[in-house]
């Protein structure tokens, strides 16, 4: 059978543009990719605390078994659930099967038609998804820029029915840069029927329980969506809110309500990613690394996009150029990835690091070595 020209075409069109995206192999380059921050992927500790919690609760099943809404709302959903509002200083907290289900369940059931949706211009694929889906009307602001959000807000608060949802995220998952989320919360704050939203996948566990509370603006804020594959290391991920908020989503989003829940032995990990967090060294070693990559970059003055997160990037204009740079470190022992448009726009493709507890000072030295001497052959 003939495989689609439309679609085959397609996938030509990103070989000539060198965009074309393939599945890699595990590897044993040094880990400057992945998102497990705090190396709670390959924790241990979590691994046998996990075990030991299914055990002492007699847990001896390998899946849901349906919906939360149906036969598959373990016990252990509501303790965890239970566990993560409180430390996240919250009223409650839901879980979902990812950090893409949440916010296409979240942005599609939440903003209704007639409200307004207003969004980072650089907001994550999972986000702009749950927005196409929704009724709402949505426009972009320019990135970080507190000045055009509040003129957009002004555009539409004076139109009484329509509620107006702002989001944004606490570390920007391609740039690692983070808005100014007090300034922001003091804008949104003005207005009645303007509900702030944030998306702190890339910020829970680098910055302890995310920027929002770092910073004490809890109570600001409509909505946190925080997912666990990131530093926590495992999967899953929650809407931080109020009790009405989650009765919401659990009738009205259909991301949460018709697929099969996750397994208890994913629930029972985080806890025990939770429980980890609470207790362990990992956040100060990553900040130290964090030191370390930044003071590296500017002494050997490399252009990198301003960040104190965990991800750090340096624009190489053009895939094809970026490709090669990212194919060069990788043949020296880092696993350093370039990111391609269309992913982000033309011209800023850029290559993307990721620091980790379990990166040596060493390693991060010369991995920017490495790209220094790169750099100057251009
Ligand atoms: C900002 C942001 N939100 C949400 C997600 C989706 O999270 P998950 O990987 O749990 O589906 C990601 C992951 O790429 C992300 O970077």
């Amino acid at each position: 059978m003939q495989f689609p020209k439309k679609l085959q075409q397609k996938i030509l069109q990103r070989v000539a543009q060198y965009s074309l995206r393939e599945l890699g192999e595990e590897n044993s380059l040094v880990d400057f990719s992945s998102n497990d921050y705090l190396g709670f992927a390959k924790s241990d500790v979590i691994f046998n605390n996990t075990q030991q919690l299914l055990v002492d609760n007699n847990i001896k099943v390998n899946g849901a078994t349906g919906s939360r809404l149906l036969s598959g709302n373990h016990k252990l959903y509501t303790t965890v659930e239970k566990q993560i509002a409180k430390v996240h200083h919250a009223e409650t907290a839901l879980i979902f099967n990812s950090g893409y289900d949440a916010n296409i369940g979240f942005f599609a059931s939440i903003p209704q038609r007639g409200d307004v949706i207003l969004y980072d211009e650089l907001i994550h694929a999972s986000i702009r998804d749950g927005i196409q889906l929704s009724n709402a009307k949505s426009f972009k602001f320019q990135h970080n820029n507190i000045k055009d959000l509040e003129e957009k807000i002004l555009r539409f608060v004076e139109f009484d029915s329509s509620e107006v949802y702002v989001v944004t995220e606490a570390v920007f998952s391609m740039d690692g840069d983070s808005p100014d989320l007090v300034e922001m919360t003091k804008v949104i704050k003005k207005y009645a029927n303007v509900h702030f939203i944030v998306d702190e996948a890339h910020a829970l566990g680098v910055f302890n329980y995310g920027l929002i509370q770092e910073l004490q603006l809890e109570e600001a804020v409509f909505a946190r969506i925080i997912t666990f594959g990131k530093a926590l290391g495992c999967h899953g991920a929650a809407v931080l809110g109020s009790k009405q908020l989650q009765q919401y989503l659990i009738n009205f989003s259909r991301s949460f309500i018709y697929t099969t829940g996750l397994p208890p032995h994913a629930i029972a990990t985080i806890k025990s990613a939770y429980d980890e967090l609470a207790i362990s060294n990992s956040k100060k070693q990553l900040r130290q690394n964090i030191q370390h990559f930044i003071a590296e970059s500017n002494r050997l003055q490399l252009n990198f996009i301003k960040s104190t997160s965990a991800i750090h990037c340096c624009i190489i204009s053009g895939n094809e150029h970026v490709k090669n740079m990212a194919l060069q470190l990788q043949q020296r022992g880092f696993d350093v990835k370039p990111i391609l448009s269309p992913t982000i726009p033309k011209g800023e493709e850029r290559l993307r690091f990721c620091l980790h507890t379990y990166n040596s000072k060493k390693e991060i030295t010369h991995v920017l070595e490495n790209l220094a001497t790169f750099v100057q052959k251009i």
